[in-house]
């Protein structure tokens, strides 16, 4: 973590870490196109402290260091698990995937004739976020409440999609459509990679895709190689 000083422009702050405009849209100050004057400035503009603002990028910071996203999924029981994946990584979608919509269609209306693949990026995104927001929906309506249920008995109950490994075959064909998909906004970006002239937007969106991108490895992850297969093996144990 850099030390931010209240004489740095809004824009530098920013620049050194993308993700510290997530509090300057939430204050409402300008880190793009009015990000040039000194944060102290900026702060006193809105009626804010800036030693306020210092201590609550800086406390955000540090939380990041505490990150839940890493939390060890293989030390804790079916059920902790899924209040883990809905708490940490669903929350943080359902949070994050309207953000970074807006970031993407903003940059693509502003930058698209510079570079036309922002626009195919704006459809790939929307298309994403549909995916995401079903396959949510499917996992916290039809599989976890099966998991569960099978988590918490002792014998084979009666389920309703008869067996937690059949919808456990249609989420893992979805989780490769979506690392498929984050394939396909690297590509379209460079390897998240911002051209020379790109603004502080753009590079918030794409410190944001990164953030998604990484957060979706994690989420997968939890789900596929632990989640998923314990599940199978504990109905395999209820039912022999
Ligand atoms: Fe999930
Ligand atoms: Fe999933």
């Amino acid at each position: 973590m850099t030390t931010i000083h209240a004489h740095q422009t809004v824009g530098e702050i920013v620049a050194a870490a993308p993700n510290r405009s997530r509090l300057f849209e939430e204050t409402g100050i300008d880190y793009c196109c009015g990000g040039g004057i000194p944060l102290e400035e900026a702060c006193a503009n809105k009626g804010l402290s800036p030693n306020a603002l210092i201590a609550q990028l800086e406390a955000m910071e540090a939380q990041a260091d505490k990150d839940p996203r890493f939390a060890d999924a293989a030390s804790m029981g079916l059920i902790e698990l899924i209040s883990h994946i809905l708490d940490t990584h669903h929350a943080y979608l359902r949070r994050e995937l309207p953000r970074l919509s807006g970031l993407v269609e903003k940059v693509a209306e502003v930058h698209g004739d510079q570079d036309p693949r922002l626009r195919d990026l704006v459809q790939v995104f929307s298309h994403f976020v549909g995916h995401l927001q079903s396959h949510m929906l499917k996992e916290e309506r039809v599989l976890f409440p099966a998991i569960q249920t099978i988590a918490e008995s002792d014998r084979m109950p009666q389920l309703s999609i008869g067996s937690v490994a059949f919808p456990i075959g249609g989420m893992e064909a979805e989780h490769a459509e979506a690392g498929d998909t984050l394939t396909r906004i690297r590509e379209l970006t460079d390897d998240l990679t911002p051209p020379d002239w790109a603004c502080n937007t753009y590079r918030a969106m794409l410190a944001g895709l990164e953030e998604l991108e990484l957060d979706m490895h994690q989420h997968i992850h939890k789900e596929n190689n632990v989640l998923f297969p314990r599940a199978i093996e504990y109905e395999r144990s209820l039912n022999s």
